[in-house]
């Protein structure tokens, strides 16, 4: 498996020539291997896209980003399937969502060979699975002009991906994966009711293979985030474990207050070729922000945590005066935990450098407010960095078979 940055560098240059080739109306021909031996798009940069395709990439970058995070007129709807709009998200979402897709693929504890990817789109998650060592991967959507990329993709790296025409009305595709992975998909499905959602995901899990996983991301928005907690308290009230993000087994506390919502964030090297895209579309486009459930399949119990007072960091540092807080989560709930910096001591300076999503052991604290707050005599560790899976105990000695 090779550095998810370096691997995603390789694939702008891929992005590219398949949107020039499709923009065309061309055939889908890997490059090197066209008939004439030369493309006409020889004289283009193969990395970056010239000021004149950044000005049409861009436009339909804003548009895309307008109906799918602020007015969501575009959720659900056809989008793949106008070639404007298919183009923006091959250039500028799915660096974004390949991104997110290896970042959270390191945190499951077994490699899938295995998997399907449903609403693939273009296949961001597909190709994400395949370079984190997948062998066989389905891509699956309800958009062929989608679809026809993702093999366009598939050619031009010369990858192997099978592709399957799919909406949630229809039986999923046949048989039985380690991996399924659905990619900021399932808010744009059922019109937004949580139950139909929660039904469809019970389905999907019948066909992860066992100590597999389903894996979901969702923007980062308040409701979409929201709207996949509620699904992951339908799911965890039938019986279902989350690998991860969560530490806490009951209802999620984020849902209490309406104001309250959890998305992970990660730090990510942007390629240029997003950089652009962000700055020609007016977007902020810094950290890599989501929403993510890791689910287990029916009848598998909760990964047993590593001993000690274990929490998630689900917030960013909230800064107050001479002291840090963060929010975070664990087995017994949502709670602030707080120092104030001139307690800060060799065992628990860890506490100014955690970030959102790192796992953190601590002990020796104290009750206040509505959390605890860390002394001088604390001690902070961090068992799993953002990203990474919170290793379960190792089952005890002496216990094997015979
Ligand atoms: C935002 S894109 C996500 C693409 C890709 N998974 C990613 O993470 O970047 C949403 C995808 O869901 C698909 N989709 C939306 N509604 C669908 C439906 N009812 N049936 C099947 N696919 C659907 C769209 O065609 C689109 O490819």
């Amino acid at each position: 498996m090779g550095d998810p940055a370096r691997d995603l560098e390789q694939w702008i240059p891929r992005l590219i020539a398949v949107w020039r080739r499709h923009r065309k109306g061309g055939k889908a021909q890997p490059q090197g291997r066209h008939p004439r031996g030369r493309f006409e798009e020889d004289d283009l940069p193969e990395g970056n896209l010239t000021h004149d395709e950044l000005r049409v990439v861009g436009a339909g970058v804003k548009q895309l980003s307008m109906g799918l995070t602020r007015d969501r007129a575009l959720a659900g709807a056809r989008y793949m399937d106008d070639p404007k709009l298919l183009g923006a998200y091959l250039l500028f979402y799915w660096p974004v969502s390949y991104a997110q897709a290896r970042s959270t693929l390191s945190e499951l504890t077994s490699r899938p060979r295995s998997v399907m990817d449903l609403g693939s789109g273009p296949g961001p998650l597909a190709f994400a699975a395949l370079d984190a060592g997948a062998t066989s991967v389905l891509a699956a959507d309800r958009s062929k002009p989608a679809l026809e990329l993702a093999k366009a993709l598939a050619l031009e790296a010369g990858e192997g991906l099978a592709t399957r025409e799919w909406s949630p009305e229809k039986p999923l595709p046949d048989g039985k994966y380690d991996l399924i992975t659905m990619g900021h998909v399932v808010n744009e499905l059922f019109n937004g009711q949580i139950a139909p959602r929660a039904q469809l995901l019970e389905k999907v899990l019948e066909r992860v293979n066992p100590n597999g996983s389903l894996v979901v991301i969702e923007p980062a928005l308040r409701d979409t985030s929201r709207a996949l907690l509620q699904v992951r308290d339908a799911l965890v009230s039938q019986g279902y474990a989350v690998r991860a993000p969560c530490l806490f087994r009951g209802n999620c506390p984020a849902l209490i207050k309406e104001s309250d919502w959890c998305h992970a964030e990660r730090s990510w090297r942007m390629p240029g070729l997003v950089e652009d895209l962000a700055r020609t579309a007016g977007l902020h486009k810094e950290s890599l922000k989501m929403s993510y459930l890791v689910l287990a399949p029916k009848g598998e119990a909760w990964a047993t945590p590593p001993p000690g007072t274990l929490f998630r960091i689900v917030s960013e540092p909230l800064e107050g005066k001479g002291r840090r807080r963060f929010m975070a989560c664990g087995p017994d709930g949502r709670i602030g935990l707080a120092m104030q910096e001139k307690h800060e001591s060799e065992t628990n300076r860890l506490f100014f450098k955690i970030a959102r999503g790192d796992v953190i052991r601590i002990t020796d604290t104290e009750e206040r407010g509505d959390g605890r707050a860390l002394t001088e005599k604390s001690t902070v560790e961090v068992v799993a960095s953002a990203g990474r899976p919170v290793l379960p105990l190792p089952a005890p000695a002496g216990r094997g078979p015979g």
